[in-house]
């Protein structure tokens, strides 16, 4: 993990020992390094090099405002899927023609907002959300830029519950059907198609699928394209793959070539979304030990953070390497490291072998993409705090939640 990197014994974010921060911001803690976001950033805007495209990040993988606002300076787009997203966006100074809306239920609200402020396009997931979104445009009199999101049918070989590229997913449009709503394009006088789109899932560790699905996308868009539509870009989404352990995805400029070798000579601007593979090893989670248990059975490290925080191992057992924060010399234990939340799936991970005393802290990698954003407030949990470092310099970018904000909008009953 460049830039999460030991010294001596200890584990350091750029020139901040995370000790450091565990002390002055206590825990659990998201810590973010500004460098590896923007080395990550650039690495996939220098292999399109001269090529017309835009990255849309994917705001679902982190939405926090100064990671939003980091990738406006870097000049990234973003893709969106709710009204609140589309607000964060704004609120960080993202650039609406940059924007690009995901979803499979747009309601006409955010609709709205999303015409009201120009954004570059709706990716479309079925014909009666594009008849809503004709009704709206029309409404106020505008013309929405759409893009419609294929199914294309194939296999991403990811986990079930990211896999969204199937015809039994619920996202998308098949491809024939897709053909013919371009073609029918005049039912729909306040719709302007300007794009082609789709996602066929995440934490994908193999080109294949991404080029099968280039390619059906492709061949659609000659045939638009021999059909007089003005399609002026191709979006293929995100789900380029990070290791968490021994996975060996693409390099961004394996992938982004790919991409780019599917697009052969067709003078489209290429669009992307990723979320994961900018984010995700750009972030830990630190942690302190509360207790060390052990039983007949077992060993366990129960820790300050938890499922709440942290659900991606619970959700889809998901391994995220566990390393200590000091590196001790003593003899090796085999522990579940467990959070305090009343749940047997709340673990963060399994059979990890360390030598550790309590209170010793713990660094759960790879936790910036769909960590902070996936976290919720279960067992009155205060949402951890965020912080983003800086070569020896860290800022708090999300203060500790506090119990008087969880309860602030609940109101009991009159006497
Ligand atoms: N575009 C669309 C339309 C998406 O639905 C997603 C992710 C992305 C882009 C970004 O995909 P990425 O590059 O991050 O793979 N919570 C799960 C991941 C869910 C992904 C949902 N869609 C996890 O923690 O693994």
């Amino acid at each position: 993990f460049p830039h999460f990197e030991y010294q001596q014994n200890a584990l350091y974010v750029e020139s901040v020992p995370l000790e450091t921060i565990a002390s002055k911001f206590g825990t659990p803690c998201y810590v973010y390094s500004r460098a590896a976001l923007i080395t990550t950033y650039q690495a996939f805007e220098q292999a399109f090099a001269d090529d017309d495209f835009l990255i849309c990040y994917a705001v679902k993988a982190n939405s926090n405002l100064a990671i939003l606002n980091l990738l406006v300076r870097l000049g990234s787009g973003f893709d969106i899927v709710s009204g609140g997203e589309l607000q964060r966006v704004i609120k960080a100074g993202g650039d609406p023609q940059k924007i690009v809306f995901s979803g499979v239920g747009k309601q006409a609200d955010e609709m709205r907002m999303a015409l009201a402020t120009d954004i570059l396009c709706f990716n479309v997931e079925s014909a009666a959300e594009l008849q809503l979104l004709n009704q709206i445009a029309a409404a106020m009199n505008k013309v929405a830029p759409v893009s419609l999101r294929v199914n294309p049918d194939v296999d991403a070989k990811t986990h079930p519950y990211i896999s969204t590229g199937l015809k039994e997913n619920k996202f998308g449009i098949p491809l024939e059907e897709a053909e013919q709503i371009y073609f029918s394009a005049d039912q729909f006088p306040h719709i302007r198609f300007t794009g082609l789109d789709c996602h066929i899932g995440s934490q994908l560790t193999e080109l294949d699928p991404f080029t099968q699905a280039g390619e059906k996308l492709v061949s659609l868009l000659q045939r638009l394209k021999s059909g007089n539509q003005q399609i002026t870009h191709l979006d293929l989404g995100g789900g380029l793959g990070i290791r968490y352990s021994t996975e060996t995805p693409p390099s961004i400029q394996t992938y982004v070539n790919a991409l780019r070798k599917t697009l052969g000579t067709n003078k489209v601007r290429l669009l992307i979304e990723p979320g994961r593979s900018l984010v995700g090893n750009a972030g830990l989670l630190l942690t302190r030990t509360i207790y060390l248990k052990h039983t007949p059975d077992r060993h366990f490290a129960i820790v300050d953070a938890a499922m709440n925080d942290l659900m991606r191992p619970s959700l889809y057992n998901a391994y995220h390497e566990i390393l200590p924060v000091l590196k001790r010399n003593g003899d090796l234990c085999n522990y579940q490291v467990v959070g305090p939340v009343c749940e047997t799936g709340d673990f963060l991970g399994h059979d990890r072998k360390f030598s550790l005393e309590a209170a010793d802290l713990l660094a759960v990698m790879s936790a910036g993409a769909y960590g902070t954003s996936m976290s919720s407030n279960y067992n009155t949990r205060p949402r951890a705090a965020e912080v983003m470092v800086d070569g020896d310099t860290v800022h708090l970018i999300r203060a500790r939640e506090t119990i008087d904000q969880l309860t602030a909008s609940e109101t009991i009953l009159p006497a």
